[in-house]
């Protein structure tokens, strides 16, 4: 039998207020809506989503410093729609390039009453395009242009592409093992700092890494 959605977010998340889980009750309600047709999420399980995708958001949230974030390649709005309903206080721009996601988003923002979010719909690598927050967010990017790419030159080429916003001075991202493999050169030119994630439900960890720049 399928478990109530509310009672997993209450085992899952007892520490956040019943206010705001009750947002995020509405949010993944209007999501697997969505994906019922568009296919915006990783997984139709419920209870997959809330332990993997909104738990590792709401570790993320807890890890991040600063106020103004751009979550790229945000898809259904994960993590961004997640810290900016924990931190009403931080402004969160919410980017991807594909319209399905952005039509989703901004019924989700109007539906949940997220005032501190705002909406772009661009690609990321486009030339000269200018991001205006302090700190970029990456959960899961993925990219054709980037995709054959070894990791490392991966990450270089997503964080160069970023320093060319004057505004952008830290880039947070959530990631898997290949992050603890980069060259003490990369460590050492973006002041690479990483933290493990540790899940109490799935075996497998996630790594949060901060880059200066
Ligand atoms: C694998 S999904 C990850 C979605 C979400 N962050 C998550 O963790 O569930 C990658 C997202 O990046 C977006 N994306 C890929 N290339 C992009 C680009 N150049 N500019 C903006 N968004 C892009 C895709 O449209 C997609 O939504």
């Amino acid at each position: 039998m399928t478990r109530k959605v509310s009672v997993i977010l209450d085992e899952v998340f007892p520490k956040i207020p019943h206010d705001k889980r009750l947002v995020i009750e509405n949010y993944l309600s209007l999501l697997l809506k969505w994906h019922n047709n568009n296919n915006i999420i990783s997984s139709s399980d419920t209870e997959y989503v809330i332990k993997r995708e909104i738990y590792d958001s709401y570790q993320f949230s807890n890890l991040i410093t600063g106020k103004t974030f751009t979550d790229i390649g945000t898809g259904g709005g994960i993590p961004g729609i997640i810290i900016a309903i924990l931190n009403p206080d931080k402004e969160i721009v919410l980017l991807d390039r594909k319209s399905t996601y952005i039509d989703f988003l901004r019924i989700a923002q109007h539906d949940l009453g997220l005032n501190n979010v705002n909406i772009t719909e661009q690609d990321f690598f486009v030339n000269k395009f200018q991001l205006n927050t302090e700190t970029v967010l990456f959960k899961n990017f993925s990219n054709k242009k980037i995709a054959k790419m070894q990791y490392e030159k991966k990450l270089i080429y997503m964080i160069d592409t970023v320093k060319n916003s004057k505004s952008v001075k830290k880039v947070y991202l959530l990631t898997g093992t290949p992050v603890l493999e980069l060259s003490e050169d990369f460590v050492e030119d973006y002041k690479l700092t990483v933290k493990k994630i540790s899940s109490p439900f799935f075996p497998t960890s996630r790594y949060f890494a901060e880059v200066l720049l």
